[in-house]
C-alpha cells in the first residue's frame, strides 16, 4: 500500500463500500460482516502497525484519518475499525510477546481475526476498578468466571482483551489482562443490544463460566490489567475523538449542500443570516476539536504522552458531533428530522461517542486530576 495516498484510497473506499450501505445497516441493525471482509483486504484493519507484523506500517495520524473519513459515511462501520484495531490490536502490540505477536497480531492486522475488549461490567463502568470477574490460576489454565458488558464487535469478534482478577485482595493492582478466543468452552455471548445509534454495530454481553484460558494468553504480567486497561484506553479515545469528528463533518456537509439549494421567501435560505452565523459557529468549533484531536495525535506519533490531550480530544470532538449533527437537523427543518436525509442518524450515532471509551465525565476527571495535581 502506498501510505502517500492513502486519503484518497480510503475515500474511494468510503464512497465506493461504505456510504451506500449505511443507511440500510443503521435501518436493518445489520454488522457490515461484507465491509470488514474488504477492510481486512485493504489492509484497513492494521494501518498503525509494523509490516513485519501483517500491518501497513503507517502511524497514528494515517489511522486517525481512515476512522474520521469512514464516519463522515457511517459510525457503525468506523467504530468496529476502532475497536478492533486500538483495543484489541493494540494492547497486543503493546504488551504482547513475540509469541503472542506472532499468533495473533499478524492475523488481526490481516482482517484474518476480528478483534474486541471487554473490560465493562454491570458494576464496573466508570469505576473500572471494581472489576468482579474472576481467573483462578490452575497452572496451565486460567479459569475465567464472570460477565462483560456492552462490548463492541462482541459475536463477531475471534479474539477478545478481557480484564479479571487474579488478586481480588489487591484491588486494582490485582487485575489482569488476557487475550481470549472465541471458542474456547465456557465463553459463549449474550444477546445483540438494541441502541439508539450505531445500530449495525454489535453491542452484546459476554459470558464466562469457568471458561479456560490458557497460561500463556495472560497479557503482560499478572497484576498489570489496570494499567494496559488504561493505556490502551488512551489510544481507543484518541479513535472515538476522530469518530466523533467524522460524524460531525458528515452532518455539516449535508446542511451546507442543503442550504445552499433550499429556497424559501425566494431566496436560499444560506442567504439568510441566521443561517450563515450558524453555520460559522459549526465551522468554528469542527475545526477546533480538528485542532485537539491532531494534538492528541501528535502527542502518539511522537513519543509524549497523551493520557490528557487525548481526554480533551475525546471530550471536546464528541461534544462537537452532537452539536453540530443536533444543529444540522435544525437548519434542515422536517427534511432533517426523516430519515430519508439521514442527518437524523448522525445525531443518534453521535450521541454514543460521550458515553464509550469513558464518558464525558471520565474525560473531565482525567483531564481535571492532571491539572490539578
Ligand atoms: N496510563 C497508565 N496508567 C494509568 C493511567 C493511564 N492513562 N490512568 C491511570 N493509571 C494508573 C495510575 O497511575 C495508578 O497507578 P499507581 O497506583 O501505580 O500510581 C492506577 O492506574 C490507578 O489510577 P487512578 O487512581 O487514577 O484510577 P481510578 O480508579 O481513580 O480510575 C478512571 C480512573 C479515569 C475513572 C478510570 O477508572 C477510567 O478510565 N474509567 C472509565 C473506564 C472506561 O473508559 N471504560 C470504557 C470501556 S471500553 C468501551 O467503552 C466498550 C467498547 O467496546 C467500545
Amino acid at each position: 500500500m502506498r501510505i502517500d495516498l492513502l486519503n484518497e484510497m480510503v475515500e474511494e473506499f468510503s464512497k465506493t463500500y461504505v456510504k451506500p450501505l449505511a443507511r440500510s445497516v443503521d435501518e436493518e441493525e445489520r454488522f457490515p460482516a461484507e465491509t470488514v471482509e474488504l477492510l481486512g483486504k485493504y489492509g484497513l484493519l492494521g494501518l498503525p502497525f509494523p509490516k513485519e507484523y501483517g500491518g501497513v506500517g503507517a502511524d497514528t495520524k494515517a489511522y486517525i484519518d481512515t476512522v474520521r473519513t469512514i464516519s463522515k459515511d457511517c459510525a457503525t462501520t468506523s467504530v468496529i475499525i476502532s475497536a478492533h484495531t486500538s483495543l484489541c490490536s493494540s494492547p497486543i502490540f503493546m504488551f504482547g510477546s513475540e509469541a503472542q505477536k506472532a499468533k495473533y497480531l499478524t492475523k488481526l492486522n490481516k482482517g484474518e481475526y476480528l478483534g474486541a475488549f471487554g473490560l465493562t461490567e454491570p458494576g464496573a463502568g466508570t469505576d473500572a476498578s471494581q472489576q468482579q470477574t474472576k481467573a483462578v490460576d490452575f497452572g496451565d489454565y486460567y479459569e475465567l468466571t464472570g460477565s462483560k458488558i456492552f462490548i463492541t464487535n462482541a459475536g463477531y469478534a475471534d479474539v477478545y482483551i478481557i480484564f479479571a482478577m487474579t488478586q481480588p485482595e489487591l484491588g486494582l493492582k490485582g487485575i489482569s489482562a488476557f487475550i481470549v478466543e472465541k471458542d474456547i468452552k465456557g465463553f459463549t455471548v449474550g444477546p445483540k443490544e438494541k441502541k439508539m445509534g450505531i445500530r449495525g454495530s454489535s453491542t452484546c454481553e459476554l459470558i464466562f463460566q469457568k471458561a479456560r484460558v490458557p497460561k500463556e494468553n495472560l497479557l503482560g504480567k499478572e497484576g498489570q490489567g489496570f494499567k494496559i486497561a488504561m493505556q490502551t484506553l488512551d489510544g481507543g479515545r484518541i479513535g472515538i475523538a476522530a469518530q466523533a469528528l467524522g460524524i460531525a463533518e458528515g452532518a455539516f456537509e449535508r446542511a451546507v449542500s442543503y442550504v445552499k439549494t433550499r429556497t424559501q421567501f425566494n431566496r436560499p435560505i444560506s442567504k439568510f443570516q441566521n443561517t450563515q452565523f450558524v453555520i460559522a459557529d459549526l465551522k468554528t468549533q469542527i475545526e477546533a476539536a480538528r485542532g485537539l484531536l491532531y494534538q492528541a495525535v501528535a502527542d502518539k506519533d511522537e513519543n509524549r504522552n497523551y493520557t490528557v490531550s487525548a481526554a480533551m480530544a475525546k471530550l471536546y470532538c464528541s461534544k462537537v458531533a452532537v452539536e453540530v449533527s443536533d444543529k444540522a437537523i435544525q437548519l434542515m427543518g422536517g427534511y432533517g428530522y426523516i430519515r430519508d436525509y439521514e442527518v437524523e442518524r448522525y445525531l443518534r450515532d453521535a450521541k454514543i461517542t460521550e458515553i464509550y471509551e469513558g464518558t464525558s465525565e471520565v474525560q473531565r476527571m482525567v483531564i481535571a486530576g492532571k491539572v490539578l495535581a
